[in-house]
């Protein structure tokens, strides 16, 4: 559902991107009436497209395991950028239609860096003498539980429930490694690090 969700997100503002790209050039380079043919032709495209662009968004930010400020500067810049998108298209401001296509292409950037940023969390501190038991879990809480949880079971962003997971271990650190849909892949953490991690997750499925 989720994943689902992610790719309908994402190819919704693809075609929004493309659209308004479309109509800022010919707001600047055209004529007045290349614009409202225009418009006028892609207006129940733009409805759909528009539609589809929020309500997945909506429904991504409550089911994701980490929003963090980086995705409420995104979404406030979208927000933004409506208004001035709807007022420079029609008092034909180009000034307007160019920030606001800057605003989004900005929180475009932002979703995108916002991907990779789970990985890049400080690592746990190492304590020394600690158990690879113990370092797995400060390992889990740090990289995975915003998205498995607690009990790995959470289901946030998509996440699969680890309890039930019928993956051999060479399969799991491959998830791991290279992740998958909407998980990210950890290419930052070491062999002996996801040795404890999977360590860690195996007792999940115990209880
Ligand atoms: C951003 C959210 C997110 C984070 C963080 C995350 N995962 Fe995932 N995980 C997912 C999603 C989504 C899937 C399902 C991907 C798919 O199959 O499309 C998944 C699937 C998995 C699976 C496969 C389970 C199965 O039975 O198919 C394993 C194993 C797993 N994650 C382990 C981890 C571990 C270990 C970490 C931490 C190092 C982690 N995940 C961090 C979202 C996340």
């Amino acid at each position: 559902m989720y994943t689902g969700m992610l790719h309908t997100h994402t190819l919704a503002v693809g075609l929004f991107l493309i659209l308004y790209v479309i109509k800022t050039l010919i707001l600047l380079f055209g004529s007045a009436d290349s614009l409202s043919k225009f418009t006028a032709k892609t207006k129940i495209a733009e409805m759909v497209i528009s539609s589809l662009f929020l309500a997945t968004g909506v429904f991504l930010y409550f089911n994701s395991g980490n929003i963090t400020w980086m995705v409420n500067l995104k979404i406030a810049l979208v927000l933004a950028s409506i208004p001035l998108a709807i007022v420079g298209f029609k008092k034909r401001n180009s000034v307007l239609a160019v920030l606001s296509l800057l605003l989004l292409f900005g929180a475009y950037g932002l979703a995108e860096m916002n991907k990779k940023q789970v990985t890049r969390a400080p690592k746990p501190e190492v304590i020394i003498g600690s158990s690879e038991l113990e370092a797995g879990k400060n390992l889990y809480v740090a990289y995975c539980q915003a998205c498995h949880g607690e009990n790995g079971d959470a289901g946030r962003s998509g996440a699969k429930n680890l309890k039930v997971s019928a993956l051999s271990k060479s399969e799991m650190e491959a998830y791991i490694r290279i992740g998958k849909g909407a998980m990210p892949g950890f290419s930052n953490l070491s062999q002996e690090e996801i040795d404890a991690i999977i360590l860690y997750t195996d007792t999940f499925r115990q209880k």
